[in-house]
């Protein structure tokens, strides 16, 4: 079966082709055209902006996506429907609604948050021992805790009061005046290491921990992106340029973060009973992230299973659509009721 798969959700325009047969699965295309640079200047996504660049992107794309592709051969077409910025959304559903018209193929609608889930299956296939699971899906959008039972079957446990984990990157990178996204912008300054010896106490940075010891599944990140403001300001205009305290900022920014994210999915596992830890969205690209909850696990000695995509399929792309699509290949969406849900639900 061959499926051919978009995502407009945010600012990256995704088309994938993907060859599955019994979960054998050949990644044909997948292409991703970036509007990073188009956005960097507004230190975060500017809707209308991204509408107009996917409207002139998709066509280009596509033809990339799919130039070595018999366009007959496909079986299905995919579209992620939600959620996500609606005017955005929007594109992908229009252009794929004249395509399958076009083909005469089905339409199958995905939800971006059950892909960011299933970009962990592509390659290995879903196996009943990895259920119960739980789930942290971390992106610019979202910070959801999930349990899920089995594919399809999913349960919201927690999930952000107010900004989202990739959201408080995004937003402190721009404090410190980082380039966007200030995800990769903070882990690539953390990575070299703190500068600040023992002796510098001035450079010495503290955050807190929001929500950590209490008794839900929930987070809450916009209080840090405070105490990351207060105490930039509250520094001399010499230490808010030197790079001990950038980089002593950036180590802790991501440490808070880190430590957040993974005392609440351990909890959630511990009290669901869950075989395995799975993760997805921008956020899981992180590095630092992947390997604290590795030796985390390993170090509670629990036989829990620990899935993660490779970084690749952690960002936004359109292989995960078609693998949640091969999931739900029996579903088929009404060309005339498709619609955006900027707010869709698992
Ligand atoms: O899943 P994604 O590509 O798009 C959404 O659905 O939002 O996630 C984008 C988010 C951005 O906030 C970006 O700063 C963050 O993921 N991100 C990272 C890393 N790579 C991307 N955050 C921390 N470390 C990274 N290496
Ligand atoms: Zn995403």
């Amino acid at each position: 079966m061959i499926i051919l798969a978009i995502d407009t959700s945010c600012d990256d325009t995704c088309i994938a082709l993907l060859e599955i047969e019994n979960y054998k699965l050949k990644i044909l295309s997948n292409v991703v055209s970036s509007q990073v640079k188009l956005h960097a200047k507004y230190g975060g996504v500017y809707p209308s902006l991204a509408k107009r660049e996917h409207q002139k992107n998709l066509p280009l794309v596509f033809s990339q996506a799919t130039k070595n592709t018999d366009l007959l051969k496909i079986d299905k077409i995919a579209v992620t429907v939600g959620p996500g910025l609606e005017p955005c959304l929007w594109q992908g559903i229009n252009f794929v609604k004249d395509l399958a018209e076009k083909l005469k193929k089905p339409l199958i609608p995905v939800n971006h948050i059950e892909a960011h889930i299933s970009a962990n299956f592509i390659g290995r296939g879903p196996s009943s021992s990895s259920f119960p699971a739980v789930c942290l899906v971390v992106s610019g959008g979202h910070t959801q805790l999930i349990l899920m039972k089995g594919i399809g079957k999913y349960q919201l446990i927690g999930e952000t009061r107010d900004d989202a984990a990739g959201e408080c990157f995004d937003k402190t990178a721009r404090i410190l005046g980082l380039g966007y996204p200030g995800g990769p912008a903070i882990a690539n300054i953390a990575s070299l290491g703190n500068l600040v010896s023992k002796k510098e106490t001035k450079f010495l940075v503290r955050l807190p921990r929001p929500m950590v010891g209490q008794r839900n599944y929930d987070f809450s990140f916009s209080g840090l992106k405070t105490a990351v403001l207060y105490d930039f300001q509250s520094r001399s205009a010499k230490t808010k340029k030197s790079s001990q305290y950038i980089q002593a900022m950036c180590t802790e920014i991501q440490q808070s973060i880190i430590d957040v994210l993974i005392y609440k999915t351990l909890k959630a596992a511990r009290d669901f009973k869950a075989k395995s830890i799975i993760l997805g969205g921008g956020v899981a690209a992180n590095s630092e992230l992947r390997e604290q909850f590795k030796s985390k696990i390993q170090s509670t000695k629990s036989k829990v299973n620990f899935l993660v995509p490779s970084k690749n399929l952690c960002t936004d792309n359109a292989a995960m659509v078609a693998i949640t699509a091969f999931f739900h290949k029996n579903k088929k969406a009404n060309l005339l009721k498709l619609k955006a849900d900027g707010s869709l639900s698992l």
